[in-house]
């Protein structure tokens, strides 16, 4: 690893981000031979920053990581999980990849959207939740897989995703955590033998662990304990309604 000191113009493309996520980006440099090797995680500290990948989020990538606005557009784009518009304080995804759609992920995500009243790819305009499709989560021995917050509930029925979509609507929990949600929610899993994940994502995506926030002084169910360089975000910043 070596010592990235920020230029001047680097530095004040930055400038209004906060002390964590410059350190952040720092240390994220540090890692890469090309700086233009960090363009991924760097995009995802803009977005822990905005909420979204704003296009003056991928003008202050495209300067850290001397790449065109262009450049930066064109990786933002390809990935689903960097998002180009606001998402709600829950996303739900509902993998209906060969697997889940045989065991009747069609009917689960149905079942999502009539309970949130959120159609596929859509947020809705309390700012609640954000519903999408997504591709296989490689789980498929616990099709139908739903996600929150990309906290994965294995052998989900359509009964479930309601009961799911109502617990967090009306308990608005702050961290959701794949242990919790899975005995409430879900059932058959892929692997019973897999190591049980301690944190849970913090409210709102993308802040969950490492580059977002896991844990500090937002308890998580299983685990109060810190993660190194993690960050919290109350709920409604960044540019959220
Ligand atoms: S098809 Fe849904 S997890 Fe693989």
């Amino acid at each position: 690893m070596k010592d990235v000191v920020l230029s001047a113009e680097e530095s004040a493309a930055i400038a209004d981000w906060s002390e964590a996520s410059r350190q952040r980006a720092e240390k994220v440099l540090s890692q890469y031979p090309e700086k233009r090797s960090a363009v991924m995680p760097l995009l995802y500290l803009s977005m822990i920053e905005n909420g979204y990948v704003t296009n003056e989020g991928m003008r202050q990538v495209g300067v850290l990581t001397g790449l065109s606005s262009a450049q930066v557009q064109a990786v933002a784009s390809f990935y689903t999980m960097y998002k180009r518009e606001p998402v709600g304080d829950y996303l739900l995804g509902v993998c209906t990849s060969i697997s889940c759609f045989l065991l009747g992920a069609d009917d689960v995500l149905a079942a999502v959207e009539d309970e949130t009243g959120v159609p596929d790819g859509e947020t809705g305009g309390d700012g609640v939740f954000s519903v999408e499709h997504v591709e296989c989560n490689g789980a498929c021995g616990g099709a139908p897989v739903v996600l929150v917050n990309w906290e994965m509930i294995e052998s989900v029925t359509p009964e479930k995703a309601r009961e799911l979509v109502r617990w967090l609507r009306h308990g608005r929990p702050e961290v959701v955590n794949t242990e919790e949600m899975q005995q409430l929610f879900g059932g058959a899993r892929s692997f019973d033998w897999g190591i049980k994940e301690a944190e849970g994502a913090v409210l709102p995506v993308p802040a969950f662990g490492p580059y977002g926030s896991s844990a500090g002084d937002v308890p998580s169910p299983n685990s109060p304990g810190e993660l190194e360089g993690t960050q919290t975000f109350p709920r409604g910043s960044r540019g959220r309604p």
